[in-house]
């Protein structure tokens, strides 16, 4: 309200009064709310040049308070005034009009001025037509197309995708989550083709003016916002579930891919149930359907009863995709269907509270996905590789609070952000654990059911879980959810514990401050304040499974100043303590050196397998930033990862990993890589051979996570060109290359086919990357399609990388928009391609823009590999200035512009800074 204010205020000093025209605040107006939709839709696919839709919509409104206008959204749409029809249903149908209209493109509003003024209490029915081109942009109501190859003809289908605010692209409509209005909807299309919607189909009718076509109308759905209404006319099959007892549970596909449909039907279901049961609330629709679109922008997106999703994300094939794919399908579909709970029952008010909606489906999906595959233990996975990104993003100065204000669409679309789904499901996870079990469980059904069918802020979380957890004795009384939560979720980033023991008293002091990674930056800067439940053992106790605090980090109540802590009771000098058991909490710890040595201890001697496999994956985390940042030097951190060389679990070596690989995009450009890369064989090697190299042993691994610890591993020894990797991956790629139908037989392992062709590519010929493109073009799987794409961007030939990303941003080439990212970033990650893929996105920066316009998610992606590799002072100004030069082009990644220069400053930092250092301590353990 304060800009409006603002506006008003200094019009007023002009002397020039308000007309209502210049409504110019961001929300729309509160005098009326929508009661119910009717909504009728009519789709041409005739003529492939001119894909269109027409419609009415009829929509109750409800005057809350007298007025003469009525606003709501609309954008793109061609609107008859002269058609427009407004009746008073409050006072005999009176006919009321429309005396004129405008618009304000800012916020996409559309003003009706009516005739009559509308009367506080009265409910108007409010007619409108529209029309619009079914646009090529991925949102609003928007083409597919695929090629069908009996007859190899493009066939179209339509679909929606209005989340966050471009139902407004579709028809005319109250276009926020806190409106929320059951919907009729009915869709008209030719005879041939299937339309889908929300509800189960009421009633189907023939059109009386269009021969051949028909009126499919759709049951009155529950009320709900119009960010989650869907609609799609297609002619794709379907494929039923069959689990007992369970919700109506169809999977729909293009025809050819119906045979990649029957895992996604067999987990919607069992997901759906357990949700049922875990949230104590049924599944309130009659029916559920999930289809894979081939345009598709997100990943996949939740609308009520109408789940939609790329290819890749829904699609498996027991022949080509992966475990990692497989595992990814079941995630994203635990996803969506968290949803149909966690925003679609009860929503966020506004916006600023997203993560209410996408923190919650993603912790959500993580227990779901356990609770029907344990034997892949991915909650430990999901849970660990959360925070391992947030560890990373959060420590930027440029990051952001969960709950943020939000004012215009583009800011809506850049909080579907790593902060948003990954530390929103990390703060509950700490919640989870510091709560309990039944304490959690019953605060989440009580907001659920309170606030049902309608909408909810995070204060009202707060209040529910405050409750349940008083109510089980869960936490102190004196405490509540609230104090503790808003320091996680209104302040930027994350606190760094420095534990200081006095090994004679057998008491620690904790100081707190917040962890950046930019260490420019001065300490008043770093000050903060977070609620930190400490849990710990000792080397005594290695006890490891209880994660309820033992005591807090407690903040003032007035000033928000950290209280002093200290914490007694602790062993002596020749034992260690660890905190933060299970990484629970969102906080770097750092010891003191003797604290460090005794772990290293431990870890490169003793039996390491008693620390709990996420803390392992903790101390290599903490160590490795520790020594980035100039809080402990290199030798203690890499005298710790050496340990890895005992280490055969995937997530410490997941960690170690993602932090090498920071190090390794940096070192591998400057003269002293020699040590570090001669370093990296001598860790991998055992490893590699324990798991018996590229061998395909895959159908004897017991342990699911070892599948992916061996693909992990498998991709950085051949990288590295340790042992017999690179061989042995040419021999697969080459007993594929002899196959007579190379499209129909693929010899080469499932798990290990990213790893062979990008090394095969890597090293071989212009034949051997024409032989997988031409793959890329016949392959019918998603799965294999993005592996191929990722693979083909590491070639070492210079003028197949420009080709290749001339290819990835010419659709006429075959590769979809949605993933030319892949393609690029393949590229850029190359350490030959970083220097092609960044010229290349200088000089077209332009087009790129373009290209994306007006989703530019994707575009932001495209400067990770950019950002991650640059290191020199010089280059760093030199992008500074390009994007300061280049706003226009770089509109809706401010965000990503940001984090992507404060990276580049990190390097900057961090090669001026350790590179010595580094090299020197990886001398060492390589003469050991
Ligand atoms: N609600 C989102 C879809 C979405 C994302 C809409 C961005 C508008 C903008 C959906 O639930 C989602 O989160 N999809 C994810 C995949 C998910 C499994 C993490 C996505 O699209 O990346
Ligand atoms: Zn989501």
């Amino acid at each position: 309200m304060r800009l409006l204010l603002l506006l008003v205020a200094s019009w007023a000093v002009l002397g020039v009064t308000l007309a209502d025209s210049s409504y110019n605040y961001f929300r729309l107006p509160t005098a009326l709310r929508p009661q119910k939709y009717n909504l009728r839709v009519l789709t041409h696919f005739e003529d492939p040049d001119h894909l269109n839709f027409a419609g009415t919509v009829k929509i109750l409104v409800e005057v809350l308070e007298n007025t003469r206008n009525i606003t709501l959204h609309a954008k793109n749409l061609t609107i008859d005034q002269s058609l427009i029809e407004l009746r008073d249903t409050s006072s005999d149908n009176k006919e009321n009009c429309i005396s004129s209209t405008e618009v304000n493109p800012i916020h996409d509003f559309y003003v009706m001025h009516t005739c009559n003024e509308l009367l506080a209490g009265d409910i108007y029915e409010l007619t409108m037509p529209f029309a619009a081109e079914l646009n090529r942009q991925l949102e609003g109501y928007y083409r597919s197309s695929y090629n069908a190859p009996a007859t190899n003809k493009t066939h179209w289908l339509s679909i929606t995708q209005f989340e966050p605010a471009s139902a407004r692209l579709a028809f005319p409509c109250f276009d926020e989550p806190n409106f929320k209005a059951p919907f009729v909807v009915t869709l008209g299309y030719h005879k041939r083709f299937t339309g889908l919607s929300n509800m189960p189909v009421k009633e189907i009718t023939p059109n009386e003016k269009i021969a051949d076509y028909i009126w499919c109308e759709f049951e009155e759905s529950v009320p709900m916002s119009t960010y989650l209404v869907a609609y799609s006319v297609n002619d794709f099959t379907h494929k039923p579930s069959t689990l007992p007892n369970s919700t109506l549970f169809r999977t729909w596909a293009r025809p050819n891919a119906i045979d990649q449909c029957d895992y996604a039907a067999e987990v919607g279901p069992k997901v759906l149930q357990y949700y049922e049961q875990l949230f104590g609330i049924k599944f309130p629709l009659p029916k559920m359907d999930q289809i894979a679109i081939p345009d598709f922008s997100a990943g996949a997106m939740e609308n009520w009863g109408l789940v939609t999703y790329r290819e890749i994300a829904l699609l498996y094939s027991s022949t080509h995709s992966s475990l990692a794919d497989k595992q990814r399908v079941a995630s994203i579909i635990a996803h969506e269907l968290a949803h149909q709970w966690f925003g679609n029952l009860v929503t966020m008010k506004w916006w600023t509270d997203l993560w209410l909606n996408e923190g919650f489906a993603t912790y959500v999906a993580s227990l779901g996905v356990e609770n029907i595959n344990p034997e892949w233990r991915s909650m430990e996975q999901e849970s660990l590789g959360n925070l391992l990104t947030i560890f990373r993003k959060d420590a930027l100065e440029s990051s952001h609070p969960i709950s943020r204000p939000i004012e215009v669409v583009s800011e809506i679309s850049e909080s579907f952000d790593q902060i948003s789904y990954q530390k929103g499901s990390t703060v509950l996870r700490m919640m989870h654990m510091f709560m309990g079990e039944e304490a959690f469980r019953s605060g989440i059904q009580n907001y659920l059911q309170k606030y049902s069918y309608a909408n909810a802020e995070q204060d009202n979380l707060w209040e529910s879980l405050t409750e349940a957890a008083h109510k089980h004795r869960a936490l102190p009384k004196t405490y509540d959810i609230k104090r503790i939560m808003d320091s996680w979720t209104l302040q930027t980033g994350y606190p760094i514990i420095n534990i200081t023991r006095d090994y004679s008293s057998g008491i620690a002091k904790l100081t707190q401050e917040r962890y950046l990674l930019n260490t420019q930056v001065a300490r008043n800067h770093r000050l903060g304040c977070w609620w930190v439940p400490l849990s710990y053992t000792t080397q005594a106790e290695q006890d490891f499974r209880n994660t309820t605090p033992k005591a807090w980090m407690e903040c003032d109540a007035v000033s928000g100043e950290v209280l002093p802590k200290t914490i007694s009771g602790l062993p002596g000098k020749d034992q260690w303590i660890i905190f933060n058991t299970q990484l629970s909490t969102l906080y770097k710890v750092n010891y003191d050196e003797r604290n460090w040595k005794l772990l290293i201890e431990t870890l490169t001697n003793g039996d390491f397998e008693r620390i709990h496999v996420i803390n392992r994956a903790q101390l290599i985390d903490d160590a490795l930033y520790l020594a980035w940042t100039g809080e402990q030097n290199y030798e203690i951190a890499m005298q710790l990862v050496d340990y890895l060389r005992r280490e055969r679990e995937y997530l410490p070596w997941k960690s170690a990993f993602e932090n090498l690989k920071r190090m390794k995009n940096i070192i591998r450009q400057t003269p002293n890589y020699e040590f570090f890369k001669r370093y990296l064989q001598k860790l991998i090697e055992p490893i590699y051979q324990h798991l018996n190299g590229l061998n395909d042993t895959f159908s004897g691994i017991e342990q699911q996570d070892q599948v992916l610890l061996k693909t992990m591993v498998g991709n950085w020894a051949c990288q590295y060109q340790v042992d017999d990797c690179v061989p042995v991956a040419q021999a697969y790629y080459r007993s594929w290359r002899n196959e007579v139908e190379p499209d129909k037989k693929n010899p080469v392992p499932i798990n290990l086919r990213q790893t062979v062709y990008c090394t095969s590519i890597r090293h071989g010929s212009d034949e051997d990357w024409q032989f997988l493109w031409t793959r890329y073009k016949n392959s019918n799987v998603a799965a294999e399609k993005r592996t191929i794409l990722s693979s083909l961007g590491c070639s070492r030939e210079v003028w197949l990388l420009q080709r290749y990303l001339a290819l990835a941003f010419n659709p006429q080439e075959g590769i979809r928009k949605q993933d030319s990212m892949w393609a690029f970033q393949a590229v850029a990650f190359n350490e030959i391609g970083f220097h092609l893929a960044r010229e290349y996105f200088i000089a077209n920066v332009d087009a790129i823009y373009k290209f994306y316009h007006p989703i530019t998610k994707d575009m932001s992606r495209l400067l990770t590999p950019l950002s991650e590799q640059t290191f020199l002072q010089s280059d760093f100004e030199d992008f500074k200035n390009f994007v300061n030069t280049n706003r226009a082009s770089l509109k809706g990644l401010e965000q990503a512009i940001q984090q992507s220069l404060e990276t580049m400053l990190t390097n900057v930092q961090w090669k001026e800074r350790n590179y010595r250092q580094v090299t020197r301590s990886v001398e060492a353990l390589l003469d050991k």
